[in-house]
């Protein structure tokens, strides 16, 4: 904060100033800032601790300077000896100076019974009030574009994959589902976590609370808060929803570079199981031939980035004995990054994978020249009567024999398959249906036609398409 008298006698150095000022990074809380002051100063006349005419020309010049600021026209800048420009170090001192620049003494009322500690602490839940539904929007726009591929290639068959080997046939649909899932999971996460913060720490000023006869719950109220933070020292020095939030993003994160993992396997030309439109694509300065998955590629890139804003916020509060302490500025920065970064991410893969086709064929191909269907020679023994890990051995050297003699279980004489079992009878090619094996899954969740296309209804049903 800057000062012009009152305990000090020298002013802020010059480079302690800049060091300290945050307003480059927290101008963008102005609306948050405003919409906190407007509240306060309302319930300040409301409990009669101010003229309700003072009030009222605070409320009008600070609906002005919000529209200075939308227009991006105030010219905001730390320090107090930059000839005519705003003292302040950060936006809550940017705006309470320009009130005053406007209204002149009437100004200085606004900050009775508040501090900028709690004025911090309001405005940054005001905010995530104000980005979190954004994230459940985009997190639900991207279901629903999973939820449609889903359904474009309701039958298509891939190979699944453990360790990245071939394991077993699912259904492509299943698979995309599977991140229906995990996204849905990141959604809850943003909502709970929206439901935490929608509190009103005003009113708990530095940390003690005021003598000012004020009503917190009706500040809380105005700004559409269904509740207070009770205890005033929790009020301004708990950051857990900052922290829940790049948590939320965190995971979200995780979740998308799992999928543009994926993405850049399935466009490779190794797998050629996949490919990105080509407005979501880049070339090479120097290859003429190549089409890079550049967007799936910095989703999983800017990953790290976001981790390293969850460990950074982390880190800041592990130390910091109650209540405030200046630390706590730096909390901005990584959330900012994190928010942005996630909500620009989860666009971009939403859009993206819109545009992603599937090559049905190829898959088709691999399923039949591939051993994913070993685990049905096994089972094929067992509904014969033979105990699985007997089976599981059998199936093992079946496997081995086909490598040896470089042919696909399909096309393995019955013979040879009967110098292994005698179990063994013509129905085994049956078995090794890719179809026919996924229609026999039975169990609940699993990939199976049946229950696919009984998630991909719940799917529908939910997301409203
Ligand atoms: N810019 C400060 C922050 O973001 C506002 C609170 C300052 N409070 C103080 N006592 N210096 O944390």
């Amino acid at each position: 904060m800057t000062r012009s008298r009152g305990r000090f006698r020298v002013p802020l150095d010059d480079e302690a100033l800049r060091f300290s000022s945050s307003l480059e990074i927290d101008r963008r809380l102005f609306r948050e800032d405003i919409e906190g002051s407007i509240a306060h100063v309302t319930m300040l006349a409301k409990q009669k601790i101010l003229p309700g005419a003072a009030a009222r020309t605070i409320r009008k010049a600070l609906a002005e300077i919000r529209e200075e600021l939308e227009a991006g026209g105030v010219p905001l800048a730390p320090g107090g000896r930059s000839g005519g420009r705003l003292a302040a170090d950060d936006i809550h001192m940017a705006i309470e100076a320009r009130l005053v620049q406007k209204v002149g003494a009437v100004g200085k009322m606004l900050h009775t019974a508040r501090s900028r500690n709690d004025q911090v602490a309001l405005d940054e839940r005001l905010y995530l009030c104000r980005e979190i539904p954004k994230a459940r929007k985009l997190v639900r726009g991207l279901q629903r574009v999973l939820v449609q591929k889903a359904r474009v290639y309701k039958d298509v068959i891939m190979p699944g994959y453990t360790h990245l080997q071939r394991a077993q046939p699912v259904l492509l649909a299943h698979h995309l589902l599977a991140y229906v899932e995990m996204f849905e999971r990141d959604g809850q996460r943003f909502q709970d976590t929206l439901r935490r913060a929608a509190r009103s720490p005003l009113g708990a000023a530095a940390l003690a609370g005021t003598s000012f006869a004020i009503d917190r719950a009706s500040t809380a109220r105005l700004l559409g808060l269904p509740g207070i933070v009770d205890n005033s020292m929790d009020a301004v020095s708990d950051r857990d929803a900052v922290i829940e939030c790049v948590s939320a993003c965190a995971l979200t994160m995780m979740h998308l570079s799992r999928l543009a993992e994926e993405l850049v396997l399935w466009v490779s030309q190794e797998w050629r199981f996949a490919a990105i439109g080509e407005a979501f694509t880049t070339g090479s300065s120097i290859m003429p031939q190549k089409q890079n998955p550049d967007m799936a590629e910095l989703v999983r890139g800017k990953t790290g980035r976001v981790y390293g804003d969850l460990v950074a916020l982390l880190t800041l509060m592990k130390g910091l004995p109650l209540a405030y302490n200046r630390d706590m500025q730096e909390d901005k920065e990584p959330l900012f990054d994190a928010l942005d970064t996630t909500l620009a991410s989860l666009s971009i893969m939403a859009r993206m994978f819109a545009t992603v086709r599937f090559a049905t064929a190829r898959f088709e191909e691999e399923l039949r020249s591939d051993f994913l269907l070993a685990t049905e020679v096994a089972d094929y023994l067992v509904r014969k009567g033979m105990p699985f890990r007997s089976a599981y051995t059998i199936a093992g050297s079946i496997v081995q024999e086909c490598i040896d003699r470089r042919c696909s279980l399909n096309d393995l004489p019955l013979e040879r398959y009967r110098k292994f079992s005698a179990l063994f009878a013509t129905d085994v090619y049956k078995a090794l249906d890719p179809r026919m094996t996924l229609r026999r899954k039975q169990s609940a969740g699993s990939t199976s036609p049946a229950e696919v296309s009984r998630a991909l209804q719940r799917w529908q049903k939910k997301l409203g398409r």
